[in-house]
């Protein structure tokens, strides 16, 4: 397997909006994430990735451009930008830009000039298609944010394509200009030394010309077959590749949607030019009871299953991405973990350990390092996300569903439990900002917070640090193979890596039960690198506490 850096490294992950306030008017900006550099250079992170820092009217906080060559107002100017850049490079960190490129804002020049006509030159930048009567849309498809993805124009007597909010029309890819224009604004960004892109549903931008109905009217439109994995969407990535991509040396990751082994090792394979990497979403998808929305706790046994076939499939062929939560999930540690006070930090570390031990390049979301837990929303006003409130109004309002049935699990799953302040202290707001924050700070940020963490040496903050120094010390936490133990445990994670004669048992508890685990005799005289609980690894026998995990290391 070819060594690269970014298969070595680790990426932070940044949502500018939530992460430092630096002027005092409750929007976390460029000055506040360079402000915090030295704190993320102390983690120990090689990469950042921030979402979206363009111009944009925010009606999907950023992810809705209306200009890619111009930074939004709310988070500073071009200036602040480059002053960022800078000092990440000094430091020896890399920055990583979102692109959002399956659609733009409607508030963008394209768009504002293609809904004007059909004779306009910009017209043909989008989907736009005949109604199929005056009242009824085109297809069935839906929109991933509710309702029908298609929006009538009076102008144009047409309706045209969003798979997202009606403010965030789809870019029309099979008209070559689109992709130059693209490709033109990607080179800019790369010429001012940026180093890779994280591409925003990259797997939806190639739509079949004939958009025929869906199989089921109303699901979210992602799930359609035409416009997941769409007929041109590897040649287009292969162009990109070919006029941008290769000219430069990047981490580029794609978000893929509805992707699968299969097609990982097309989209991110070791020769096929196109990308690094992708995100794949199985395990953080597929647990609902209404649509997305849950209050449950995923299955142990069903996680095993689809990190082993990611983690067999892709091995030596293509390259894996390793995240528990982004900025549209809500906070590991209360998913996946326990963040009732006796277990958050054991918790928290023994998910770390599960995801960092594994084979890709782990992403941490901001917070996630601290343990940062969701929000406890009291009412619907309480949201700020469009998703969450097209999703209360959708099944509450409607009558579909009585708010005891949905709020527990809208308040789940709900992307505000990821975009709550980054609690940096315990003065007002957490120290993220002195005016009024633009969403709620967590109250817990009084025990849970970077300043606290950074001081004692037994916090999550501490433990993050630990295992990205470990990953830059043993080649076989980044190329060692990985093979799976106990496949049945109804408890216990517990694998291997193998890299020649270097060899990790990886052990996590899931629980909050005690369990009893029998450590492989290989192992008797390993060495153990990094654990969640204070007890000597040398037994054979061990009752592991509640969310305990260590590693053990031999060569
Ligand atoms: C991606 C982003 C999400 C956004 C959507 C539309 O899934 O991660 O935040 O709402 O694309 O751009
Ligand atoms: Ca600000």
């Amino acid at each position: 397997m070819k060594k690269t850096w970014w298969k070595e490294a680790v990426i932070y992950q940044i949502y500018p909006r939530s992460f430092m306030d630096s002027n005092g008017d409750g929007i976390g900006d460029l000055k506040g994430i360079t402000g915090k550099l030295d704190y993320l250079k102390y983690l120990g992170i090689d990469v950042i990735w921030m979402s979206p820092v363009y111009q944009s009217p925010n009606d999907d906080n950023g992810y809705d451009i209306s200009d890619y060559q111009a930074i939004m107002a709310d988070f500073g100017t071009m200036e602040d930008f480059e002053e960022l850049l800078a000092g990440a490079h000094k430091r020896g960190i890399k920055i990583v830009m979102d692109l959002v490129v399956n659609h733009t804002s409607d508030e963008h020049k394209w768009f504002v000039e293609s809904r004007k006509s059909k004779e306009n030159k910009y017209q043909d930048y989008y989907i736009w298609r005949e109604g199929k009567d005056a009242q009824t849309p085109p297809n069935n498809w839906g929109s991933c944010f509710g309702g029908s993805a298609w929006q009538y124009e009076k102008g144009t007597d047409m309706y045209y394509l969003h798979l997202f909010s009606k403010k965030q029309p789809d870019l029309n890819w099979d008209n070559p200009n689109v992709r130059q224009e693209i490709f033109d604004m990607m080179t800019w960004w790369c010429e001012k030394g940026i180093d890779g892109f994280r591409m925003d549903v990259i797997s939806l931008i190639s739509k079949t010309k004939e958009m025929p109905d869906g199989e089921l009217a109303g699901l979210y439109g992602r799930y359609d077959p035409y416009c997941v994995h769409g007929p041109n969407v590897h040649n287009y990535l292969r162009e990109m590749n070919q006029k941008v991509l290769s000219k430069y040396d990047l981490l580029t990751v794609g978000e893929t949607p509805g992707v699968t082994p299969e097609l990982a090792k097309q989209y991110a394979g070791e020769d096929t030019h196109e990308l690094n990497m992708v995100f794949q979403f199985e395990h953080v998808e597929g647990d609902g009871i209404y649509g997305k929305w849950t209050d449950q706790k995923p299955s142990l046994h069903r996680l095993k299953k689809i990190f082993s076939r990611w983690q067999t499939e892709l091995y030596d062929t293509a390259w894996n991405s390793l995240f528990w939560d982004n900025h549209d999930q809500p906070r590991a540690v209360s998913r996946f973990g326990d963040d009732r006070p006796a277990y958050r930090e054991a918790s928290a570390k023994m998910l770390a350990t599960c995801l960092h031990m594994m084979q890709g390049s782990p992403y941490i979301y901001q917070g996630e390092e601290l343990g940062m837990t969701n929000y406890p929303f009291q009412s619907p006003q309480d949201f700020r996300d469009i998703e969450s409130i097209n999703a209360y109004r959708e099944w509450c309002e409607s009558g579909r569903l009585s708010h005891e049935e949905f709020w527990p699990c809208i308040t789940h799953k709900s992307r505000d439990n990821a975009r709550t302040p980054m609690q940096w202290d315990n003065t007002a707001q957490a120290g993220f900002t002195t005016g009024t924050p633009w969403i709620a700070v967590n109250p817990n940020y009084k025990e849970i917070n970077a300043k606290a963490e950074t001081a004692d040496p037994d916090s999550v903050f501490h433990y993050y640090k630990k295992l990205i120094a470990l990953r830059k010390q043993y080649p076989v936490i980044v190329y060692g193979k990985y093979e799976l133990l106990l496949e049945d445990h109804e408890t216990l994670y517990t694998y291997t890596r193998t890299l020649e004669q270097e060899k990790l048992l990886i052990v996590c508890n899931f629980s909050d039960q005690e369990t009893h685990f029998t450590v492989p005799e290989e192992f008797a005289h390993a060495s153990c690198l990094i654990s969640n609980k204070d007890r000597d690894y040398d037994k054979a026998e061990m009752m592991l506490r509640p969310y305990e995990a260590f590693v053990l290391y031999k060569k």
